[in-house]
């Protein structure tokens, strides 16, 4: 089981011993109940650095009033498990009074990129995943941090946030893990019932046949939209909550299809909301 720390001066510490050895450093920003995916993201951590630190932390921030903070599975020996067989060195899990200590007032914004997607309809979510994600690379202080392409639009807001606020962090993502059957992993398909697990790989076959029409010549986006939104609405029980193209890397609106974009859905299945996501182009 991969050794565990759950305050800031010993991770730092931990930390300190590995740099005092040559070692690079890497970080796995995590809220837990890790699979397949998150081992992924430890691998990749791994192969780039010596020294991987995978945090778990359901972070309060980013939840809003009526989501499933108090749910969130937590499943710390499960996953100080997956992380060690995965490669990593330490699990550094704080508590919310470690992170947000009597007083905390301090909050990180990234505008613009938080008003598309999931921003209008999770308010303070990316508020909340950017402070968490700074003050966790501020303790570390890694070298590169991984996250996964499943969380599309919180890899482009935190890319930006270290490029706008100078962090020197090398920031890596890695490609969505997927079930057989196509669905994205998540933490959160355990919610799922067997009628609803049963549908939800048609999200990821909606977002494959946007892909294939893109491929086979289609660079209308609004036609592209329109399909996708379909697609998705088809879903039996499916309550879309946005099926969106924008530009990959500004996420901005498009016309045409003459740069990468990004074919984004959420969409919930009974009380559960379930994202993925596919580049085009
Ligand atoms: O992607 C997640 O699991 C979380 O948003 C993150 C990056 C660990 C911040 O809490």
């Amino acid at each position: 089981m991969t050794p565990l720390v759950t305050t800031a001066a010993d991770v730092r510490s931990a930390v300190a011993a590995a740099r005092a050895a040559g070692q690079w450093v890497g970080l796995v920003p995590t809220m837990g109940a890790l699979h397949a995916g998150h081992a992924e993201l430890v691998r990749a951590a791994k192969r780039a650095c010596d020294f991987v630190v995978v945090s778990v932390f359901v972070n309060p921030t980013q939840f809003g009033p009526k989501e499933d903070f108090a749910k969130y599975p937590r499943t710390l020996d499960a996953d100080r498990q997956l992380a060690a067989d995965a490669g990593g060195d330490l699990v550094f899990a704080p508590t919310p009074a470690e992170m947000y200590p009597d007083g905390f007032v301090t909050f990180v914004e990234v505008t613009k990129l938080d008003e598309v997607l999931c921003g209008p309809r999770r308010p303070g979510h990316f508020r909340g995943v950017a402070t968490v994600v700074l003050k966790l690379l501020n303790v570390v202080q890694p070298d590169v941090a991984v996250f996964g392409a499943k969380d599309a639009q919180q890899a482009v807001i935190i890319r930006r946030m270290v490029r706008d606020l100078d962090v020197p962090v090398a920031i890596q993502v890695e490609p969505t893990v997927r079930e057989a059957d196509g669905l994205a992993m998540s933490s959160r398909n355990r919610y799922l019932s067997a009628d609803e697990r049963a549908v939800a790989p048609k999200i990821y076959e909606a977002l494959k046949e946007t892909q294939a029409r893109a491929a086979g010549g289609e660079i209308d986006v609004a036609r592209l939209e329109s399909g996708l939104l379909a697609a998705v609405a088809a879903i039996p029980g499916a309550r879309v909550d946005y099926a969106n193209i924008l530009d990959a890397e500004n996420l901005t609106p498009m016309t045409r299809l003459d740069r990468p974009a990004l074919a984004a859905v959420a969409v919930f299945l009974g009380t559960t909301r379930l994202i993925d996501n596919v580049i085009l182009g």
